[in-house]
């Protein structure tokens, strides 16, 4: 007689598994010696792999409907058959008009057809999906109408007489660029119905909020905590000379900065201390102002986590960076430390006089030391991000708070 037992683990579960299989015979004789046996195995989780590239913007003009300008999307999944057999892909549409050209359904399911088994078993190596998307957005120029203007800023002198003479050559008259710093706004040409800004102020800028029609919209990156990248893309309603954030999204663009920006990897702000020999890397403490006028805590922190450091995997699922940074930011902590260790990779973590430890884009946790305080406040921060759900930068509840200096500066 055959007995058949079937079950289903866990499909969240990764682990030890130990299958045990017991023979009983009853009265009957069993003349084997082999009446027990025991088959262990480890479930993994799921490997995954997402990349992809993006090519545009490339003019689009027709149809009526499309009109605007299309980014091209191209992605690889990959993934290990068995363990994942379906995928989302969602976008954040969060420029007005902006659309995707999925058919209507942005939360389309897709089934994986190849686990690239072909390329050595397992995780696939070889692109097991392909799947192309195309973003639209319709030019700024269209969404006024041909009564209305548009006012484009940019820093970059190079960049605003060009685009004069391109629009002009494309027969768009109603937009003109001029070069200032944005941060001052541009009250030649106010009131504006609308703002948008693709640089990051330091703070919401003061002239924009005057500048602007009451009722108006700001939709602009601004930062949440005092270094670099940690941003997110508020929408602001201006009332009664009042802003307001209506809603955050995950975002953010370039610092604004005074001068034109010559090297794209460092930050434009709250850079603390920089290293260019042997390699670049930089370092940025909320805490500066409590450092001395040689930098010697920022100095300090950018040394002990390049030499000598104690280094080990982040023991969770992949970084998901936009989550982790709002959750470091959201913390207030002034010891929150961002840093440029390795060409491309960001840096979130804490940072004293004497310690410091961080959480690397690609998932490595950097330290001075394996006991290092900092080291303990950051394994703190990443726990709490993991109880919390690793909440959405959408998610949180923004505060405006206004700010004016003794110097007159204000935001
Ligand atoms: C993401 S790019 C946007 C480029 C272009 N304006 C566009 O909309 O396609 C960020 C731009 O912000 C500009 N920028 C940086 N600081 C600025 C400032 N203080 N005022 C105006 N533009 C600034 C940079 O020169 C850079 O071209």
């Amino acid at each position: 007689m055959t007995v058949l037992l079937t079950g289903t683990v866990d499909p969240t579960y990764t682990g030890e598994i130990t299958a045990t299989s017991k023979i009983d015979t009853g009265k009957v004789v069993n003349t084997s010696p082999d009446k027990t046996a025991k088959v262990p195995t480890k479930v993994e989780p799921a490997q995954v792999d997402i990349d992809y590239t993006q090519s545009g913007p490339n003019q689009q003009s027709w149809p009526p409907e499309w009109k605007g300008y299309v980014w091209t999307y191209n992605f690889k999944l990959k993934a290990t058959k068995n363990r994942i057999c379906e995928w989302t892909l969602r976008f954040d549409v969060t420029s007005p008009g902006g659309k995707f050209n999925t058919g209507g359904n942005p939360d389309h399911w897709y089934t994986v057809v190849d686990d690239g088994a072909d390329s050595g078993g397992g995780h696939a190596t070889k692109a097991a999906l392909a799947q192309a998307r195309e973003r639209l957005f319709p030019a700024l120029v269209e969404l006024v109408g041909s009564a209305g203007t548009v006012t484009s800023l940019d820093i970059d002198r190079y960049l605003t007489v060009w685009a004069n003479l391109i629009h002009h050559e494309r027969g768009l008259d109603n937009i003109r660029c001029f070069t200032a710093d944005g941060i001052a706004g541009f009250p030649e040409r106010a009131p504006y119905d609308r703002m948008v800004a693709w640089c990051t102020p330091p703070l919401l800028p003061k002239p924009w909020v005057d500048q602007v029609v009451d009722g108006a919209l700001i939709v602009a990156p601004l930062s949440i905590a005092a270094v670099p990248n940690m941003t997110v893309v508020a929408k602001v309603r201006v009332s009664g000379g009042q802003p307001t954030v209506e809603a955050v999204f995950n975002g953010g663009y370039i610092e604004a900065t005074a001068s034109p920006k010559t090297d794209l990897d460092l930050p434009g702000r709250w850079v603390d201390w920089e290293n260019r020999v042997p390699a670049p890397s930089w370092i940025s403490i909320a805490w500066r102002e409590r450092d001395d006028w040689r930098h010697t805590g920022a100095r300090t922190a950018l040394n002990v986590l390049l030499k000598d450091t104690h280094t080990e995997p982040y023991p969770g699922e992949t970084v998901d960076w936009p989550s982790w940074r709002t959750y470091a930011a959201a913390t207030g902590d002034p010891h929150l430390t961002m840093a440029g260790l390795s060409p491309d990779l960001w840096a979130i973590g804490h940072s004293t006089l004497t310690t410091a430890a961080v959480l690397q884009q690609d998932g490595t946790i950097i330290a001075d030391a394996p006991d290092s305080p900092s080291l303990t406040v950051l394994r703190g921060w990443l726990s709490g991000w993991e109880k919390a759900g690793r909440p959405a930068p959408e998610t949180y509840t923004p505060a405006l708070v206004r700010y004016d200096d003794d110097q007159g500066a204000s935001g």
